[in-house]
């Protein structure tokens, strides 16, 4: 399974980076915002120093609802770094730039995910990725985990290549779940991620070995 941090902030990604684990970087508007990156210039600069920090695909996020709009802006995303990939929501409009896209060679993120069917759409336009929000589909009372499985089903047995990229992860039990249920991908925050080192007995382990080797050093 694929490590990408979903963040913009530059130092939680260099901090992840660090760790020589990290696979890729995911951003959609509120995480841009949250950094105070304003207007086209900065938002096209800020994308390219993620991608000369970060070897792997960078997914970028058109903000365009039609297809004309979406394809324009896509193809700049696009042509900022070869390691973008052009994050389209699932909506009509976007089904159709996701096409455009795999026909023109373009990796593609279709994101706002929150059903099988949805997914099913993405991967006949020929997405890269499928980004399923399975905290979101948690917060709403649902299991969004339990949708991870569904597709990585549907997917195997229609032999769709579309990866599953599973997003909006709240914590380190997600990511265990999400490769359990078949995710290609998993999409984190840097808390998430450093959660899966933590142990107790780790901890204590390490203390007792440092604690015994006094005793011979
Ligand atoms: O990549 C999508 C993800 O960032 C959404 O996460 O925590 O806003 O539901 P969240």
């Amino acid at each position: 399974m694929k490590f990408f941090i979903d963040t913009a902030n530059l130092s939680q990604i260099k901090e992840a980076n660090d760790l020589g684990i990290l696979d890729g970087v995911t951003t959609n508007p509120s995480l841009m915002a949250k950094e105070g990156i304003k207007g086209e210039s900065a938002v096209f600069q800020h994308y390219k120093t993620i991608c000369e920090l970060v070897n792997g695909d960078i997914s970028a996020e058109v903000l365009s609802t039609d297809f004309e709009g979406m394809v324009e802006e896509g193809k700049k995303l696009a042509a900022i770094h070869p390691n973008i990939v052009v994050k389209v929501p699932m909506i009509k409009e976007g089904v159709k730039a996701l096409k455009w896209f795999t026909d023109n060679g373009i990796k593609t993120n279709c994101t706002l995910v929150f059903s099988a069917g949805q997914a099913i759409l993405a991967a006949k336009a020929g997405a890269t990725y499928v980004s399923p929000f399975i905290g979101r589909i948690d917060d709403s009372g649902w299991d969004g985990m339990l949708l991870i499985k569904q597709i990585a089903n549907i997917y195997q047995l229609q032999g769709f290549k579309t990866q599953i990229l599973a997003a909006s992860i709240r914590n380190a039990n997600h990511i265990i779940a999400a490769a359990e249920a078949g995710a290609h991908v998993c999409t984190c925050p840097l808390d998430s991620i450093l959660g899966l080192l933590k142990h107790p007995l780790t901890d204590i382990g390490l203390a007792k070995f440092l604690e015994d080797a006094k005793k011979f050093a």
